[in-house]
């Protein structure tokens, strides 16, 4: 039972991280456990839907040019689902930014396709990966092998870019975009807060509902652009990748969180947000473009400490890295049930003290390359044996879970001084990580 019994040790637990409901608290999920079903009569076939889940998935479309469908195994399986739709239609080649999910490595590595690496832009905010470089990918002659980009919009820490252009740009050289829009699923949700490249024509757009609004975990959305290339092949895929007995309990928190979102009024969101920033002034607070998302950093301290000192108020953060912590804050709403007034009170308790300045971070690789999936075979080294060496596995601070040294890249020193910073690196176990052996 030690699952279950280290879950109920969380009761007291505040949290500023996903999922969006943020224990139940958001929205007005009606979720019984009876509802756990199968497709018994007056139900519907998930893989072949024609009753309920066909009417519900129609509403759920946010555009006439787009059809929406209900993902029960989260945003990962939408990004499967189009790169093996791909790979099936076209030997052509990926183009994908430096800060791709994991789930978008592990499709090049299942397909056996290779990727070109866009040069990417860094944030001046928080040092991290944003957009792409559009000045360096003009004049590409490498994208004459391409026909399909993945772009993540936005990036974890709520930052956009002009996905407008990029989308342009790609479409003018004959490519289809995908956009990860993992971190996105509740854009448009009223004016104060970022657009969702559904306005902008990307052909494929895949939304993690679980992660920002009020929906179980795993719950995402994939809409398609009805004019898209690879559609038909996209369903076959996600039949094919997802489980053949989905949770209607998923299927129910998504068709609820997508009426939430409809009808959301902001307006007590920002109050609280407003009030939140002020119980926080003691910290550096770094406000990025989705309002949503909130980046806190203190001189001389390390994000691990920063995560460390909320823990001991029973607050629950996003992710901590090297010199910052992520908090997503709930869609507070009229009605909602978050303790908002505990968070104030248990924040006044956080003492702070004045310290120097930590050294700055290692700058982020923000070349273009190319990814290639490895192949032979590897050898275990401790992380610090493995300077100059090529790395085998990705190694992926989690969360984010985007690769901070990809496979076939060199490891140097810098790298090991950030990954050390983090406590939950894939890629890293017992201290060790694999090399490409190339004895
Ligand atoms: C940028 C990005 N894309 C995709 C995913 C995968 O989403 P899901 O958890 O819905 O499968 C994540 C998850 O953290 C993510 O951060």
């Amino acid at each position: 039972m030690e699952i279950t019994r280290r879950l109920f040790s969380y009761s007291n637990a505040i949290s500023l991280h996903v999922p969006g409901h943020h224990g139940y608290s958001i929205g007005s999920l009606q979720l019984p456990i009876h509802h756990d079903m199968t497709e018994i009569t007056g139900l519907d076939d998930y893989h072949h839907a024609e009753e309920v889940i066909a009417d519900s998935q129609r509403n759920l479309s946010r555009s006439e040019q787009y059809e929406a469908r209900y993902l029960v195994n989260g945003t990962t399986v939408g990004i499967l689902s189009v790169i093996y739709a791909h790979k099936k239609k076209s030997h052509k080649k990926v183009a994908i930014m430096r800060n791709a999910h994991k789930s978008v490595f592990n499709a090049l590595d299942l397909t056996g396709t290779e990727a070109i690496i866009l040069p990417m832009t860094v944030s001046d905010k928080i040092n991290q990966y944003v957009g792409i470089d559009e000045l360096n990918i003009k004049a590409k002659p490498e994208l004459d092998d391409v026909d399909i980009a993945v772009l993540t919009y936005p990036n974890y820490y709520g930052e956009t870019f002009d996905i407008k252009g990029a989308i342009d740009f790609f479409h003018g050289q004959g490519i289809e975009v995908l956009v990860d829009e993992a971190h996105g699923a509740h854009f448009d949700i009223s004016p104060q807060f970022p657009t969702s490249s559904l306005n902008d024509g990307a052909d494929y757009i895949v939304q993690s509902y679980h992660k920002t609004l009020p929906a179980l975990t795993m719950g995402s959305v994939i809409h398609m652009n009805k004019n898209s290339l690879l559609l038909k092949e996209v369903y076959d895929y996600l039949a094919i990748l997802q489980t053949s007995s989905p949770s209607y309990l998923i299927l129910s928190s998504l068709e609820q969180a997508h009426e939430f979102y409809s009808h959301y009024n902001d307006e007590v969101f920002h109050e609280k947000r407003q009030a939140l920033l002020h119980a926080l002034r003691h910290f550096e607070v770094i406000e990025v473009q989705d309002p949503l998302k909130v980046v806190l950093k203190k001189s001389g301290y390390s994000g691990e400490e920063l995560k460390t000192l909320l823990e001991e108020q029973e607050i629950y953060i996003e992710l901590s890295n090297y010199d910052s912590i992520l908090l997503v804050l709930p869609l507070w709403h009229e009605g909602d049930t978050y303790p908002f007034n505990e968070l104030l009170r248990r924040l006044k308790r956080i003492g702070l003290e004045d310290r120097e300045p930590l050294e700055l971070p290692h700058p982020l690789n923000v070349n273009e390359g190319v990814y290639s999936p490895v192949k032979g075979g590897y050898q275990e080294v401790l992380l610090e044996e493995g300077v100059g060496q090529r790395v085998y596995h990705a190694l992926i601070p989690y969360p984010p879970g985007i690769p901070y040294v990809l496979p076939g890249e060199r490891l140097s020193e810098a790298h090991v001084k950030v990954l050390s910073a983090y406590q939950n690196v894939h890629g890293i176990i017992d201290g060790k990580i694999t090399i490409i052996d190339e004895r």
